[in-house]
């Protein structure tokens, strides 16, 4: 078995074979402290294996969204290494980090659209910033687009669609290119219960494919019913990690279906309005 994904890793990707076992996300006494003096992360250690669903809580000002920037180095750590693929990106000069961005996808609260674009252009746009040919992206938006139900929204512009569409465009931009690991921060904040579970979905999907997806919720019905791994910050610091066992052979369907039974909401939300739920292709 080690022969056979040593050969696999020479023949799909030959410039990433020291990489290919370490944890996609591995934090080591990692500690930030702000400008100012306050201290967002204390000592925080934690990995991520590949292929995981995480998720991180906690009461707003614990340092959530601190941890989340540290991962695409917005942030440097004051202390302590960040590593992402067995590579530590404290060390990453400036002219490395566009790349470490392309192999991670994100998503948050406030969509980040692009208002003079279609949902296609916004989706388009993640594409041709890391010089996608023509061709790859005429193959893999309306792919995405379709894979997130908004294949008959092309060409609707940000302020023509609901607010889970809008959410489900930055999910197709943040995964159109297949990213190894995917970071949400509280992508379903600003949505309906019926809506943000629709994302959740999405997410699970995304998650099926093989890539890491870390999302950051105040929501904790939703965890509890999701059953992943938790990682609970307080004050900055690590208070809880458990991982969550059950449920890891359901489909996404299935997995949608129990989601709303357990929250006791009907299949009526936004999402499910126009025919989305076919258009997934997520069974
Ligand atoms: N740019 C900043 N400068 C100074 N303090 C900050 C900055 N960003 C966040 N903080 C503080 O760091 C703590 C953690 O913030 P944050 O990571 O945004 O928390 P969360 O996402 O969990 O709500 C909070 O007390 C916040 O006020
Ligand atoms: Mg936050």
């Amino acid at each position: 078995m080690a022969r056979s994904r040593k050969r696999h890793e020479h023949d799909d990707q030959p410039r990433r074979p020291r990489a290919g076992r370490a944890p996609i996300i591995e934090l080591n006494d990692v500690t930030k402290v702000y400008p100012g003096g306050h201290m967002a992360l204390d000592r925080v250690s934690l990995s991520i294996g590949r292929g995981e669903f995480v998720f991180l809580v906690g009461p707003t000002g614990c340092g959530k969204s601190t941890l989340i920037k540290m991962l695409i180095r917005e942030l440097s750590a004051t202390d302590g290494s960040v590593k992402i693929a067995g590579r530590d990106i404290g060390a990453l000069p400036e002219k490395k980090i566009p790349q470490l961005r392309r192999n991670i996808g994100t998503v948050f609260q406030d969509f980040k659209l692009l208002p003079n674009r279609t949902v296609y252009d916004n989706v388009a746009y993640a594409l041709q910033v890391i010089g996608a040919s023509r061709a790859e992206i005429r193959e893999q938006v309306p792919a995405t687009l379709r894979m997130v139900g908004l294949s008959t929204k092309l060409n609707s512009y940000p302020d023509q669609l609901s607010g889970g569409e809008q959410q489900r465009t930055a999910v197709a931009r943040a995964f159109v290119n297949h990213p190894p690991l995917l970071l949400a921060d509280e992508p379903s904040g600003n949505l309906d219960p019926v809506t943000s579970i629709g994302i959740m979905q999405l997410l699970y999907r995304i998650n099926k494919t093989g890539t890491t997806v870390v999302v950051v919720t105040h929501d904790r019905e939703m965890v509890d019913n999701m059953r992943r791994r938790v990682v609970e910050l307080y004050e900055g610091r690590v208070v809880r990690d458990e991982v969550s066992g059950g449920y890891t052979e359901e489909s996404t369907s299935e997995f949608g279906l129990r989601m709303r039974a357990e929250m006791g909401v009907g299949a009526q939300g936004e999402g499910q309005t126009n025919g989305h739920s076919r258009d997934h292709g997520l069974a």
